[in-house]
């Protein structure tokens, strides 16, 4: 099962690699620390950041397994649904959305994309999505029906974590400290199985986020991988809640693209990039230390 479907293979081929980008500031240099950036954006216009580390092994196995639809869910602007709508069809597999609330009189941008994509959009009521959550295993939904892959909110399966951790194979320099902002934590526990991550910071994307912690020590527990490294997730940059913005962090995005050319967007790598550099400012990070921050793409989320 391990060995690449074709078709997943022949995606992969038309992947770009993702480089590693330094930052260099006059903070950073004040500090004398490294700033490195993995430019997971830059994997793929649509297929970008988390959203291929996390969905390669899954889609491995539903195509495996003989799949021929996957079934998901997420909010009417999501990342996750808008790179599987995209992923199904290029592998040729159909694929069903569960969208969260009514649907909307004027779809917007990242709908579109789905519905140009193939996607079949299934609007749910808040109460049935939070539901939906409870089916966590690839055959849990309850109607899913022969040939049907479920596939949980965010892409959020034990076969997410081999393919980020894939992504620290590619870093070809040592790092002390990584950071990456989290949703449902899965790309974090990913990160935390690879023997390369000593320390690892989460930045919480949502209200509320201490549950994640929980989460992601749930996560590791399960696949018998107690992480080796240090790791805290900080719940205190969210900026109002899951897709919230202030003028503070709209300008420090538009000053780090201005400045570093790196485009962010605000609802997860705006708020993780942020709270590194009030981290920095705060003295948080002991001087000589090479922090490396991920970039997990996301970037249609601007649109919104
Ligand atoms: C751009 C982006 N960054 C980070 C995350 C957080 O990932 P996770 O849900 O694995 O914590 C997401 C959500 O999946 C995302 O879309």
């Amino acid at each position: 099962m391990s060995d690449l479907h074709p078709r997943l293979l022949a995606l992969q081929r038309s992947l770009a690699a993702a480089p590693l980008t330094r930052i260099r500031d006059r903070e950073l240099a004040d500090r004398q620390l490294e700033l490195w950036i993995k430019r997971d954006d830059l994997l793929h216009p649509i297929i970008s950041g988390n959203k291929w580390r996390k969905l390669k092994y899954t889609l491995n196995h539903a195509l495996h397994n003989g799949a021929d639809s996957i079934v998901s869910m997420g909010g009417a602007y999501s990342n996750h649904l808008h790179a599987l709508a995209f992923t199904g069809k290029a592998l040729g597999l159909q694929t069903i959305g569960y969208i969260r609330g009514e649907r909307p009189a004027h779809l917007n941008a990242t709908l579109y994309d789905l519905l140009d994509w193939g996607m079949e959009l299934r609007f749910v009521s808040r109460s049935d999505y939070r539901q939906l959550r409870d089916c966590q295993h690839y055959d849990s939904l309850p109607e899913l029906q022969a040939g049907q892959y479920w596939l949980p909110e965010g892409g959020a399966t034990d076969l997410a974590l081999q393919g980020v951790a894939e992504l620290l194979d590619e870093i070809e320099i040592g790092f002390d400290t990584l950071v990456v902002a989290c949703g449902t934590g899965t790309t974090l526990a990913g990160l935390l199985t690879s023997p390369l991550t000593n320390r690892a910071i989460g930045v919480a994307a949502l209200k509320g986020g201490d549950f994640l912690i929980e989460d992601v020590a749930q996560v590791l527990n399960k696949q018998g991988l107690t992480s080796h490294a240090d790791w805290r997730i900080l719940v205190d940059y969210h900026f109002g809640g899951f897709a919230k913005t202030t003028p503070a962090l709209l300008a420090f995005m538009q000053d780090f693209k201005q400045r570093q050319g790196v485009e962010l967007e605000p609802i997860y790598t705006g708020k993780m990039l942020f709270a590194l550099y009030d981290l920095i400012r705060q003295g948080y990070f002991p001087a000589g230390q090479r922090i490396l921050a991920i970039h997990t793409g996301g970037l249609q989320g601007r649109r919104s």
